[in-house]
């Protein structure tokens, strides 16, 4: 074959397939429209504690509140969790593909998945990635939309800092440092933790975001702190889950925590060990961009 020919055949041979399997999406059942059937997937990083089942159940709880009667499936999107917790606990959790391809099977035609991360990072892309692959496959689902991470948006960011003051305030009085652990990345999405520094420096001079793995560091926390001749200091995780990171990295006895740390430099640190997702005000972000995901399925 030369060229010219094999491209005209290889064209002609891509018509037949897609014909085909576009004969196969629209025949239906034997010619009857189908009914449309949705459906919602929530995908969190997972957790290997039991201790912070609350954030799930919290957030399943709100958003069958706001979707009543619409069906409501998991995904954890680490599969280092997903291991841990099987081997462990013997729970088995889906991924988002093996929960996708579950709800395909089950004929959903409309999926509307929640990515319930902190910021549009790796894990982020990872699940937008395989959610987009699995959108208009023949006999699947016909329709799939993404809802944003809770930082994505400028008035993310606004609505955020303040729903994170309020659920600190449960403890925090308004004159006492604030430190706010967020778990930071390699990926570029980390610029979301210094920006949450400024919209929280516009809101509320003495909360200071630090990051376990990426920017601003313990370092800039201290430094910060200093500066504010902060006396009382209360840590927070920004994260959805006070799992593994929150008891031990941020909170646990060893030297080298944070509240260690902080202790040894002469701070009264007191610790809210809890999820950002246990708090109604942080998760009805999440469901809010699970709405706006919805709407666009239409
Ligand atoms: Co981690």
């Amino acid at each position: 074959m030369n060229f010219s020919f094999r491209r005209v055949f290889g064209t002609l041979l891509l018509s037949l397939v897609l014909v085909f399997c576009c004969s196969i999406a629209f025949a239906g059942h034997h010619g009857e429209k189908s009914e449309s059937k949705k459906g919602i997937l929530l995908v969190a990083f997972g957790s290997s504690m039991t201790e912070t089942q609350g954030s799930f159940t919290n957030i399943e709880t709100l958003v069958k509140k706001a979707f009543p009667k619409v069906p409501v499936r998991w995904a954890w999107s680490s599969a280092i969790i997903r291991e841990k917790v099987a081997k462990e606990q013997g729970k088995i959790i889906a991924s988002p593909a093996e929960a996708l391809a579950q709800m395909m099977a089950e004929g959903f035609t409309d999926v509307a998945v929640q990515s319930l991360h902190t910021i549009p990072g790796e894990e982020y892309e990872g699940i937008k990635e395989t959610a987009e692959s699995f959108e208009g496959m023949p006999k699947g689902i016909s329709h799939i939309s993404i809802g944003k991470p809770l930082l994505y948006s400028n008035d993310d960011m606004k609505v955020t800092t303040a729903a994170l003051l309020k659920a600190a305030a449960t403890e925090r009085k308004a004159d006492e440092a604030l430190v706010l652990m967020g778990h930071g990345t390699h990926h570029y999405g980390n610029i979301y933790y210094p920006a949450l520094q400024y919209f929280m420096d516009l809101q509320d001079g003495k909360t200071f975001v630090g990051t376990v793995e990426g920017a601003p560091s313990l370092d800039d926390v201290k430094a910060r702190l200093e500066k504010m001749g902060a006396k009382k200091v209360w840590l927070m995780p920004f994260m959805s889950v006070a799992g593994d990171h929150a008891r031990n990295d941020m909170a646990g006895p060893e030297a080298d925590s944070w509240k260690s740390e902080l202790t040894k430099d002469g701070y009264d640190c007191g610790v809210i060990l809890k999820g950002t997702a246990e708090f109604d005000a942080i998760a009805n972000i999440w469901v809010d961009h699970l709405k706006e995901a919805w709407k666009a399925l239409d």
